[in-house]
């Protein structure tokens, strides 16, 4: 646990300072005089690293580059950073393996144990893990033990790993699925029918869960909520907090659910880190980030906190500057 000294700034860089997920935690830590920020992405484009200031910003490798996380814990060293806040897929794998070099240079990272990301980056095994604990629609790998004769249609094709809805095809008939080129990377899934929801978890270090917020993603731009409510059901909320705890998630997560036909809420997928909606989870009365952030700093943490209904629409924003600052990250 890093040293919780009140009298210095905690450095806490947040990866992936191009997407949503960075930029709404940054929104809600820059309200924290205790944490400095700093902001990384592989782009001198990101526009997350232009809410903070020039020496706040740094370029980092991609996630999938075997260096990266050696690379990370350089750059990390060389700027002082306490805590490590990843919140792109492809990086956190690579984190988790090495976080024992990172503690041993006094950095602490905010994701999820390596066995929670193992369950919740890949669909099949977070089906497999979950079955029998909440509603998991029938999933099975699509290699050649699969028999197409056995499923009702449509089905989903869907990656094992993927995100931001990429490759995803409905497929309606078992001589379709049947003419298809098998793949072990992705699944066959029961097709969903109904209304689908986002859940925001906290849970503290130990999977305690502290909040379990329900969305409704109204409108989706680029797999990314562009309007949408919280709501109050307390079996979204049940569901959501038994699949932090059966998966054994930490920090911040989001469960992600849709309706069968008989409108049971059943589960997609889970995103091991804050979600690009987490605003409106925030003006709902749930500052998940900050929470978090108390909990990783092993400060007091409520046991539970409520949250009440709140509507969101988003829009594009702007951030001018100079040009040299495009190219001084770049540099
Ligand atoms: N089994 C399913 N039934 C109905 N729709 C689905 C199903 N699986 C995925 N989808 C649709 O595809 C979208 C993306 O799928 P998801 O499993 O969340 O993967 P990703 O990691 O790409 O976000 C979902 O938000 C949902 O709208
Ligand atoms: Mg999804």
């Amino acid at each position: 646990m890093p040293r919780d000294d009140r009298s210095r700034p905690l450095r806490v860089l947040v990866t992936g300072a191009g997407g949503p997920a960075a930029v709404s935690v940054i929104k809600s830590l820059c309200r924290d005089p205790s944490v400095c920020l700093l902001a990384a992405d592989m782009d001198p484009w990101a526009a997350g690293l232009y809410l903070l200031p020039p020496d706040a910003r740094t370029l980092i490798p991609a996630g999938l580059d075997p260096g990266f996380a050696d690379a990370v814990l350089a750059r990390c060293t060389a700027l002082g950073v306490d805590v490590l806040i990843p919140t792109v897929d492809a990086e956190m794998r690579p984190l988790a393996r090495a976080r024992a070099g990172y503690a041993a240079a006094g950095i602490e990272l905010m994701l999820a144990p390596e066995r929670a990301l193992d369950l919740t980056l890949d669909k099949l095994a977070l089906a497999q893990c979950c079955a029998g604990h909440v509603r998991v629609p029938r999933t099975e790998c699509f290699d050649e033990a699969l028999d197409p004769a056995s499923w009702e249609y449509p089905v989903v094709l869907k990656p094992r790993t993927g995100s931001g809805s990429r490759d995803i095809s409905v497929v309606t008939s078992a001589a379709e699925l049947a003419a298809l080129d098998r793949s072990a990377e992705f699944i066959v899934q029961e097709y969903l029918p109904g209304e689908e929801y986002s859940i925001d978890v906290l849970a503290d270090t130990r999977s305690h869960v502290i909040a379990a917020v329900p969305r409704v993603r109204a409108r989706v731009d680029s797999g990314v909520s562009v309007a949408g409510r919280t709501i109050h059901d307390p079996e979204l909320e049940h569901f959501g907090a038994t699949v932090a705890s059966v998966t054994g998630l930490t920090y911040i997560a989001n469960v992600q659910a849709r309706r069968d036909a008989a409108g049971r809420p059943a589960l997609l997928e889970v995103n091991p880190r804050a979600p690009g909606a987490l605003p409106l989870t925030m003006a709902s009365g749930v500052d998940m980030p900050m929470l978090a952030m108390d909990a990783l700093r092993g400060r007091p943490v409520p046991e539970h906190v409520d949250f009440r209904e709140v509507a969101m629409v988003r829009f594009l924003d702007e951030r001018f500057m100079d040009l040299s600052e495009v190219q001084k990250v770049a540099a």
